[in-house]
């Protein structure tokens, strides 16, 4: 029974096919050798992908610190907070109010964009769009109604966008007694 089927599978084989029995099945064997050849390099080359990708997010997606409130800090302290040091939160203020923006390394960050604003009160560049440096400061003297309300958008930014850690300490300018408010009036 069994060689009568398989007498009838090879006759099969060779009007169907017009190739012998043993050209029939070698033609089968090497197409599976390839099949599994090329399914198998596939699958190496994505897993190994899905290696790399997975390690790569884990380098890239370290999760931030919480953000730690510093109080009051002077302008020279809230320069080091420029994103020089990894390890230090990465720190910008708009009218003396400090934010962490640490989570904006890409823009502050060394070699961002606005990395110049970093570790600074940068409230009258904002104001008046400028990346000049004379303008990389907290003074908004002589600034129009414009810049002002340009400044007080950004300010809203931050202050939706970032974490508020601080504020920047006034450094009291020495006065005469004379000219003190009591003794002006
Ligand atoms: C050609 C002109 C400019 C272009 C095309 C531009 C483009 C951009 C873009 C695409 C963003 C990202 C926005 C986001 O994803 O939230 C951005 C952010 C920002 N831009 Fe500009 N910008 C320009 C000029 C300026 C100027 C003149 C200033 C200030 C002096 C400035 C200050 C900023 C700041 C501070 C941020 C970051 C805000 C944040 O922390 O979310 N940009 N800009």
């Amino acid at each position: 029974m069994a060689i009568e089927l398989w007498e009838t599978l090879k006759e099969s084989i060779t009007v169907y096919t017009g190739l012998s029995t043993a050209t029939f099945f070698t033609v089968i064997a090497l197409g599976l050798a390839l099949y599994y050849v090329v399914s198998e390099f596939f699958s190496s080359s994505s897993s190994q992908a899905q290696y790399q990708r997975s390690r790569a997010s884990e380098e890239e997606v370290q999760p931030l610190p919480p953000p730690v409130q510093l109080g009051e800090i002077t302008e020279e302290e809230l320069r080091g907070y420029d994103g020089a040091d990894p390890d230090k939160p990465l720190l910008m203020a708009i009218k003396s109010q400090i934010y962490d923006v640490s989570q904006s390394r890409m823009f502050y960050g060394p070699g961002g964009p606005y990395a110049l604003f970093a570790g600074k009160d940068a409230s009258r560049a904002l104001a008046k769009m400028s990346f000049e440096d004379s303008d990389l400061t907290s003074d908004l003297t002589g600034l129009g109604v414009f810049e002002l309300e340009a400044l007080q958008d950004w300010e809203y930014k931050f202050m939706s966008k970032y974490v508020k850690v601080g504020t920047i300490k006034k450094t009291v300018p020495v006065t005469d007694k004379s000219t003190t408010p009591e003794t002006a009036l």
